[in-house]
């Protein structure tokens, strides 16, 4: 799916160019807890679908050559509509550069097929970004790409602020907060660690919640970066309102 750069190997191009990143944005899901509507990623917010402004950022970073969407099958006419406009509009890569691919049942099954889409010519680095996360930031992009560069696997994350509590059998207990983060995406990783982390995961049946939990589970560290408390995750329709009041379009 790379086209060929004057029978130059994306490899070689890198060197002189800088990292090679490829984007997958898992959008594939229902939005249940959104409630009764279509899939939240299309959703509004300041005048334009969530998604959107998640492509509009990731267009805006000259390292980032290509970008998967990961989506529902039932959603294909609006998402090639969206991504036709996009490439239009930005100019810098080609609707070849810029793919959708049919995800699955779970966000992990969604992000594997993204990564299957790449492996033919797999770019140096990889970012995954929730397309429910229409507010990601050019600073934080710049924060994770920086911390590549020394590290495998970089998640930016938020030191929890709320006092937590875990519900027991008939009784509370609160539980330390010290030392705890809230994670968020975009999630970055060195292209080999992250593939081996999905395929080892696919093949045993683990399911994560986040990315970077499989490559943790191969015993590679995970660095962490600051995250920033407006690249929310919508996922109620609080969310959602609170996300209109708060996005900065990049
Ligand atoms: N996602 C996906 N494939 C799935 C499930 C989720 O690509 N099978 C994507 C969603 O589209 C979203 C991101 O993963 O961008 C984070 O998931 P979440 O916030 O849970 O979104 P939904 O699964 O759509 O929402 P809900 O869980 O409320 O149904
Ligand atoms: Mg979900």
């Amino acid at each position: 799916m790379y086209p060929a750069h004057g029978g130059r190997s994306p490899n070689i191009a890198n060197k002189q160019q800088g990292p090679d990143v490829a984007v997958i944005i898992p959008a594939a899901g229902s939005g249940t807890r959104m409630g009764p509507g279509d899939n939240k990623v299309k959703r509004l917010v300041r005048g334009h679908p969530m998604l959107e402004w998640s492509l509009r950022c990731f267009l805006g970073v000259p390292q980032v050559r290509r970008i998967i969407v990961v989506m529902r099958n039932q959603d294909g006419d609006w998402m090639r509509d969206l991504l036709r406009e996009m490439v239009r509009g930005f100019g810098r890569l080609s609707t070849a550069h810029v793919k959708l691919v049919v995800g699955g049942a779970e966000r992990q099954e969604s992000v594997f097929r993204g990564l299957q889409t790449l492996d033919d010519a797999p770019p140096d680095w990889v970012l995954v970004h929730d397309g429910a996360r229409p507010n990601p930031g050019r600073d934080l992009v710049g924060r994770v790409l920086e911390g590549l560069e020394r590290n495998l696997a970089v998640v930016p994350a938020l030191p929890v602020a709320d006092t937590l509590r875990r519900m027991g059998t008939g009784e509370t207990k609160v539980v330390d907060r010290s030392g705890l983060y809230a994670t968020q995406t975009p999630q970055g990783f060195h292209w080999r660690i992250l593939w081996e982390a999905h395929r080892t995961a696919h093949r045993d049946g683990v399911l994560g919640t986040d990315d970077a939990q499989l490559v943790e589970a191969l015993g590679r560290p995970v660095h962490m970066v600051q995250g920033h408390p407006a690249n929310l995750k919508v996922t109620t329709g609080v969310d959602l309102e609170m996300m209109e009041r708060i996005m900065t379009p990049p």
